[in-house]
């Protein structure tokens, strides 16, 4: 097999990794999926199967990895919801670094460039806005977020010291909040509950008030960054910013949801989790500048799809259709 034309996607079961097989595959690519399942779902790779490039391997991130002569690793394996990445939060932190170690292990020996799903947590509940990659951050080390926020810290310093040390090809992206198709419906994330509950009838949980802000890329717009990055020169190593900076108060986000799905679900008032970010949103400047990426799709639109793929999941259609421009009574 030509070296330049096989991946490997740790994580590419779920939900962006998925999106990055399936967009792999379609540029030619062998691609090995390698996934231990733990948020990822089979589903999201199954109607990948019956072409005979892809490969899915269940297993561990964090137990040695298969060799393999792969141009690139990408990867994405972590849980990404705090209700998920909480519930081991010993296991989070290990996959961060115990499996980032492996996968730069693995491009030593092989000479892949290596791709690093890394997020805007590493910039915890930030002093400046909006955050550029030059912010350092404010995360709480010892806080029920840290397992996620400190463990991908680590691993954007594994990935910097190996690039210095042993000449590793490096892209590290820095993501900020994304939704879409392939998304578990369950778990536990802000545009996904949202949805969900509006077209289930429940009451939309508002954390704190809702007056914390997020800014929410559509998935198409984020995998695009990803390639855009993966496939730039050398010499770009990241980390940099991809998402879209408009940005919501998630009270903001849960009426327009329920304005689009024509939902009479209620909104009620929750406590604010300990260490939530009170707003996020990235300066993309960099992203433009080097990879000449910026997003496409308004938060309308993205989320008009999104409430289809979770209409299809959930059996369950919206009151009134899709009409975009409904009003909530
Ligand atoms: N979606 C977002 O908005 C977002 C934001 C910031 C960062 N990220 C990062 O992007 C990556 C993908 O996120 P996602 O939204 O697709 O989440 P996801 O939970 O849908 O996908 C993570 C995948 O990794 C797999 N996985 C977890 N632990 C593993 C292990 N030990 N070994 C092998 N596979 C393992 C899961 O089964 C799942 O398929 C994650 O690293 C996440 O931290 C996502």
């Amino acid at each position: 097999m030509d070296k330049a034309l096989k991946a490997l996607v740790a994580g590419g079961a779920g939900f962006l990794g998925s999106h990055v097989c399936r967009r792999l595959l379609a540029q030619g690519y062998s691609v090995i999926c390698l996934d231990n399942l733990q948020t990822g779902r089979r589903k999201n790779v199954d109607v990948l199967l019956s072409n005979e490039k892809f490969r899915f391997v269940e297993a561990d991130v964090r137990d040695p990895l298969p060799f393999d002569n792969y141009a690139e690793i990408w990867n994405l394996a972590c849980p990404a919801s705090p209700p998920h990445y909480q519930a081991d939060p010993v296991g989070t932190m290990l996959i961060n670094v115990i499996g980032m170690k492996n996968v730069l292990d693995l491009a030593v020996q092989c000479g892949a460039r290596v791709f690093q799903a890394s997020t805007s947590e590493i910039y915890g509940d930030p002093e400046v806005h909006p955050q550029g990659e030059s912010y350092r951050g404010a995360v709480n080390a010892i806080g029920p977020r840290a397992c996620y926020d400190e463990g991908k810290r680590a691993a954007e310093t594994l990935c910097f010291d190996y690039h210095r040390h042993y000449g590793v090809e490096i892209k590290v992206v820095r993501i900020f909040n994304t939704y879409g198709p392939n998304m578990d419906p369950e778990d536990g994330r802000v545009v996904s509950n949202f949805i969900v509950s509006a077209l289930a009838g429940r009451s939309l949980e508002l954390y704190g008030g809702g007056s914390q802000t997020r800014s929410f890329c559509y998935v198409d717009d984020l995998v695009d960054g990803f390639f855009c990055l993966m496939r730039s020169d050398a010499a770009i190593t990241g980390p940099i910013n991809i998402g879209n900076p408009g940005e919501f108060t998630v009270r903001e986000l849960a009426e327009i949801v329920l304005e689009m799905t024509g939902s009479k679900s209620g909104i009620v008032d929750r406590p604010l989790p300990k260490d939530d970010p009170l707003q996020r949103r990235p300066d993309i400047t960099l992203a433009g500048s080097l990879l000449g990426w910026s997003p496409k799709v308004p938060l309308r639109e993205g989320l008009k799809k999104a409430i289809a793929y979770f209409e299809a999941e959930s059996g369950i259609p919206a009151p009134v259709g899709m009409a975009e421009d409904s009003v909530r009574q």
